[in-house]
């Protein structure tokens, strides 16, 4: 039979009897088939089994169309691949963080893309009541073993698994540039309770020393990174509330090269092209006049945070 017109059957025996009823049950199964399709793109991209070229066709789309659809999720899935190294070198948040994201009044607190945890932990020590939501398999696996206080589930921005009006607070540290914002706001919005706040956080490098300066400018000369870290939020949310912490991350020399390789940018680049940047970056820490015979080095940060209330 050919692929066209098994579709046909399958939509007709879906939507049988037509109407709303029909109608329901005919966009979720789309909505299930895409699923599905999204996780096949991810798959043979992943073991580099097919080219954007050919995925295209077999979707029926140019390259460009099928890499506009799916590089970018691709990217926001990808941190587990370097889990250990994500674990290793990225910073934490500063304590003073959790009073700005999360409001005095707020008990049941959701971390939204939560990774490996790292502001989890901060949350559950400060005595709330958390639930961290992350798509990743092996990013969800660090998180459990290392914040076992927290309640780990599987999910996403875009499909949260909690029951609405559920929790106080929501953040999000690092991960709003990788929702995707139309479906994140509405989904955010249903699981707070009336009066609820979303954070969101994000850990900006501060490049006023000669040496972390040059650091940059090797991190983002194959990929130009551009986040909007004081961003703005639709309704329902109200006026944003803005904060700035300055801050300093120490850490070593192979923590700095971790923190680079777990960058969603080094993941996806070439094999020989990753290897040249960490080698570069690891020749640069051990040359650097300022960071002579250090074992560890203070990298300086400061953290972003824009919280907004619900209604
Ligand atoms: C840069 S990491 C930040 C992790 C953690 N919040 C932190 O501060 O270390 C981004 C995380 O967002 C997750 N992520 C990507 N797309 C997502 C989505 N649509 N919904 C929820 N999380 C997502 C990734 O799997 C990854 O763990």
């Amino acid at each position: 039979m050919e692929t066209g017109d098994l579709g046909r059957r399958v939509a007709e025996d879906v939507a049988d009897g037509g109407g709303v009823e029909g109608l329901r049950r005919l966009s979720g199964v789309i909505e299930a088939l895409e699923e599905r399709r999204t996780e096949l793109v991810e798959e043979l991209r992943r073991g580099r089994e097919a080219t954007w070229e050919e995925i295209g066709r077999a979707c029926g789309m140019t390259r460009q169309g099928a890499t506009r659809r799916w590089a970018g999720r691709l990217r926001a899935r990808s941190f587990g691949v370097a889990a250990d190294a994500y674990q290793h070198g990225r910073p934490g948040y500063p304590r003073a963080l959790v009073g700005s994201a999360v409001p005095r009044e707020a008990r049941r607190v959701l971390d939204l893309g939560a990774g490996t945890g790292k502001l989890t932990g901060l949350l559950v020590e400060a005595g709330l009541d958390v639930v961290a939501v992350e798509p990743d398999e092996g990013m969800r696996a660090r998180l459990a073993a290392a914040v076992p206080k927290a309640a780990v589930r599987a999910g996403s921005a875009e499909r949260i698994p909690l029951p609405d009006g559920s929790v106080d607070a929501v953040v999000v540290a690092q991960a709003w540039h990788w929702f995707d914002q139309t479906a994140a706001v509405p989904e955010i919005a249903r699981v707070l309770a009336p009066g609820g706040t979303l954070a969101l956080v994000w850990n900006v490098r501060d490049e006023s020393e000669p040496w972390a300066a040059a650091l940059g400018v090797l991190m983002h000369r194959s990929a130009p990174q551009r986040i909007d870290t004081r961003p703005a939020l639709p309704a329902p949310f109200g006026a944003p509330e803005r904060l700035e912490i300055r801050w300093e991350h120490v850490t070593t020399r192979a923590g700095i090269v971790d923190m680079v390789a777990s960058r969603s940018y080094v993941i996806a680049l070439p094999e020989d092209e990753r290897v040249r940047l960490l080698a570069d970056v690891e020749q640069l820490l051990a040359t650097h006049p300022d960071l002579a015979d250090r074992e560890e080095i203070a990298l300086p940060y400061v953290t972003r945070c824009t919280r907004v209330r619900l209604g």
